[in-house]
């Protein structure tokens, strides 16, 4: 069985961290920003990017692309993780009157191939099939896996927010084993633990990504009372962490799961990038974990 860790040479691993993009356009950033992010990035350990055709209404990935060519050999140093098949209605596509899914083959191939132009370089590290498409059957998606894999447009396959259902019925059909299942998980999301998809990652020997790993920042919200629990809860701990803040135990907390997920961090400050790699050297108690849980959940353990 083919693993996703560093032991396996055919399969490049992904940073402990990824740096995700979605809101990467939301202020206005210079391509000379963008650029100055991804080289913190790097020096942080931070190699992974994680983006998406429809992120910045279809516009992040060119500005990936021109940010990641005013450094030569930047583009060599990073892995770059992009997802298609979820096309809404926007500026640059007005014929379409109602957002669709669509994960066949045909479409998958026209989207790589455009992800392929917008960033600039001849394969992807990983693509991923965005969300479950319930139109398309999965043969059809893994016969367009398959053949992208096989051309080298693509080095890795895998897909984000499938059930554990679905994950098993794609994966049947590929040639070369999906590499992961990206999925919502975060200290106000905690059902990967319990629906299926992190048994099935750990069966699988797959590392899942967990997308939002601060809840979108809802965590810092002074109105949500569970974010005010895990704030307290945080304050608590933090001492005994050598000073952490809410957002590292966060980190800590998704990190922390046996099946290693990879947070994607998507904070657009650099400071914020460099305090989260700090969280890389939490390492939770159980007691304090499950403390955690408690903050979150309002209730105690059943
Ligand atoms: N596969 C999928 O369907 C899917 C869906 C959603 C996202 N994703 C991926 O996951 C990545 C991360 O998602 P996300 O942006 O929601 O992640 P997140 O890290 O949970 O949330 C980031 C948000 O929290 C704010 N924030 C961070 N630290 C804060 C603090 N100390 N106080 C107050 N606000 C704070 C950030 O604002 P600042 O920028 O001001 O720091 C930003 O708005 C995305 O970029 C994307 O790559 C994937």
């Amino acid at each position: 069985m083919i693993k996703n860790d560093a032991s396996n040479a055919a399969m490049p691993s992904l940073s402990p961290m990824v740096y995700g993009t979605w809101r990467m356009l939301d202020d206005k950033p210079s391509v000379q920003d963008i650029n100055r992010r991804l080289n913190r990035c790097v020096e942080l350990g931070i190699t992974t990017i994680d983006t998406a055709e429809i992120y910045g209404g279809y516009r992040v990935e060119a500005a990936l692309g021109n940010a990641m060519a005013l450094s030569p050999g930047l583009r060599d140093k990073l892995a770059i993780v992009t997802k298609a098949g979820i096309y809404v209605p926007n500026d640059l596509s007005p014929q379409r009157k109602v957002g669709f899914y669509d994960a066949s083959a045909a479409q998958l191939r026209r989207s790589v191939e455009q992800s392929l132009r917008m960033l600039g370089c001849e394969q992807i590290e990983l693509f991923l099939v965005h969300r479950p498409d319930w139109l398309t059957g999965v043969e059809d998606t893994a016969q367009g896996l398959n053949q992208l894999l096989q051309e080298g447009k693509i080095r890795m396959a895998g897909v984000s927010n499938y059930t554990a259902s679905q994950f098993a019925a794609l994966n049947s059909f590929m040639g070369v084993p999906l590499y992961t299942n990206q999925v919502e998980f975060h200290l106000l999301r905690m059902d990967p633990m319990v629906d299926g998809s992190f048994d099935q990652c750990q069966q699988q020997r797959v590392r899942p990504m967990a997308w939002s790993p601060l809840a979108a920042g809802r965590l810092f919200d002074a109105n949500e009372p569970a974010a005010v629990r895990l704030a307290q809860a945080a304050a608590v701990l933090s001492p005994k962490y050598g000073g952490a803040t809410l957002e590292q135990l966060a980190y800590a907390w998704v990190m922390a799961h046996p099946s290693r997920p990879y947070p994607v961090i998507g904070t657009n400050k650099i400071d914020r990038i460099e305090s989260a790699v700090k969280a890389l050297s939490v390492r939770l108690e159980r007691e304090d974990w499950f403390a955690l849980w408690v903050a979150a959940q309002g209730r105690n353990i059943p």
